[in-house]
């Protein structure tokens, strides 16, 4: 028995997570385990109705289940930042879950706006560093709303937690294609050296694989030119979360993305990378996949690889019949249709 957190939050966040949950009950009978979801408000109404955004105790709550199922967090009656920094920030950074997967796989090369692309060209794992960077380094403004305000945004990056993140995306290469690039920006910010030295000092203890560094606009660049240049691609915070939205949409769109923020052996949160999509918000016309296949990650960190292969599968049959029109927001098939599709494919 899994006892898995939800937080459905904002936006599209319900819509998406109701049908994760769907494909995640009929996974579990079919594969004989059981799951238990235990729902959670944080997000932007009960900000809004009791101030609270995410306090400590219910941090600590969370962590007493196996895994957090979260939908999307944001909502335009709440500043920028508040609910996203205090609430996926908090569980990231709080909980020290420093790994960041995001996997950037073709399903259907229909659905992917590069030409003459197969499948097998765009099979990239990103691993984001996930609790440094300028997201979590000093920030402030000197003489603010005067004419001689500075705004501050410090990134940093520890050894310790290069280390740890460089040492993962080896080991995820060994994994996979044995191919590992290292994006930076190490020509024009300095810091990055580190990330370098590093990678170099890492890479002697994994011989077997084959190391790649390039600058983060031309990765930009080649993830749309030559996407099968890359296996598993390691970066920054930053860069990680402008690099995988590209990528999502290099597969078909941002609603079929999923991720995974994990600290490896302990914890992790599973999430769609897309936000919460206000304008889509209660209309159906958000697509669930990336909540789906978030769930099959979350799976696959549980032990149950059956039942996340099972998920990854009957999401691949479902996109082969091209019965969805696009995946991107407003196809002529709605939410729980498409929870439909992909569970009519769900089979041992
Ligand atoms: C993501 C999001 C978050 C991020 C926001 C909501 C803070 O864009 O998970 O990709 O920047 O990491
Ligand atoms: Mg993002």
């Amino acid at each position: 028995m899994h006892r898995i957190a939800v937080i459905p939050g904002d936006g599209i966040g319900p819509e998406v997570i109701e049908q994760g949950i769907r494909i995640l009950e009929k996974t579990a009978k079919l594969c004989h385990f059981e799951l238990a979801f235990i729902h959670f408000p944080w997000g932007a109404n009960h900000y809004l109705k009791s101030g609270e955004i995410l306090p400590t105790h219910a941090l600590e709550n969370l962590r007493t289940h196996d895994a957090v199922y979260l939908g999307a967090i944001g909502d335009p009656r709440v500043p920028p930042g508040v609910l996203e920094r205090g609430i996926v920030g908090a569980l990231r950074w709080t909980l020290d879950l420093y790994v960041n997967l995001r996997p950037v796989k073709l399903y259907n090369a229909d659905y992917s706006p590069l030409k003459e692309i197969r499948p097998s060209d765009l099979d990239i794992l990103v691993v984001r560093e996930n609790t440094e960077d300028i997201y979590t380094g000093p920030s402030g403004f000197i003489k603010k709303e005067t004419a001689d305000e500075m705004a501050l945004a410090i990134a940093f990056y520890s050894r310790k937690g290069v280390e740890r993140i460089l040492r993962y995306a080896f080991q995820a290469a060994r994994e996979r294609r044995k191919k590992l690039t290292l994006c930076d920006k190490a020509n024009a910010i300095p810091a990055q050296e580190l990330w370098r030295r590093v990678f170099e000092e890492i890479g002697k203890e994994f011989p077997d694989i084959e190391r790649q560094v390039i600058y983060v606009d031309a990765c930009a660049m080649a993830m749309v030119r030559r996407p099968q240049d890359f296996d598993v691609i390691v970066t920054t915070n930053l860069f990680g979360d402008i690099l995988t939205d590209l990528g999502a949409e290099l597969c078909g769109g941002m609603g079929v993305a999923p991720s995974a923020n994990i600290f490896p052996g302990e914890f992790g949160v599973f999430e769609p990378i897309h936000g919460s999509a206000p304008k889509y918000a209660g209309t159906g016309k958000a697509n669930p996949i990336g909540a789906i296949l978030a769930g099959a990650m979350m799976l696959e960190f549980l032990g149950e690889k059956k039942g996340a292969t099972l998920i990854e599968s009957a999401t691949v049959e479902a996109l082969q019949t091209k019965k969805l029109s696009s995946l991107g927001a407003g196809a002529n098939l709605d939410t729980k249709e498409i929870g439909s599709l992909i569970e009519s494919y769900l089979k041992v």
